[in-house]
């Protein structure tokens, strides 16, 4: 039997600042997403943050709370830091803000190849740059990005899949 070459899967990281609110739903939504559309084994799906702040934590129970509202399980995700070894296992890093953007290439090792990208720019029509931290206010802030990522998913997943077809010819 000729054995079947497993498909290579393609590494998305999503990166916020402490990786409980915005990152950790930047996970579920894309990776529903990709589930949606049958590509499961194509794809790894993570998150971190910039900081240490709250490693080993589960996500805020407010992104608990949204993703559940939306059909969502992202309760298991635990948080960690953005590590040296993430620009070699991960094809597309991917920033919920432009502060995360730029803590983001100054810990790129030299030589790195992951491709650094900010999620707002798959956001159609949006008038900011930043996916907004929620930390500090209320449960409207965390609809606010459930919303956003929602918007963007789609079109990071065209994007990246049309990298994948360009670079496989
Ligand atoms: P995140 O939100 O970056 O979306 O996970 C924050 C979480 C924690 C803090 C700030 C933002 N903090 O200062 O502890």
């Amino acid at each position: 039997m000729t054995p079947q070459l497993a498909p290579t899967r393609t590494g998305i990281l999503f990166v916020c600042l402490g990786n409980i609110c915005r990152s950790p739903l930047a996970e579920g939504v894309f990776l529903g997403e990709v589930v949606r559309r049958g590509l499961g084994d194509r794809f790894v799906v993570d998150s971190c943050g910039t900081a240490a702040y709250h490693v080993g934590e589960a996500p805020d129970p407010r992104s608990c709370q949204v993703a559940a509202q939306y059909g969502l399980d992202i309760t298991h995700q635990r948080a960690r830091q953005l590590a040296s070894a993430d620009f070699a296992r991960f094809d597309w890093i991917v920033a919920m803000d432009r502060a995360n953007a730029r803590a983001i290439e100054q810990a790129r090792p030299n030589g790195a190849r992951a491709r650094v990208a900010r999620f707002m720019d798959f956001v159609p029509d949006s008038t900011s740059q930043d996916v907004p931290d929620p930390y500090y206010g209320g449960p409207e802030g965390f609809e606010r990005v459930y919303d956003l990522l929602r918007r963007g998913a789609d079109r990071l997943l065209d994007a990246v899949l049309a990298e994948r077809a360009q670079e496989a010819g």
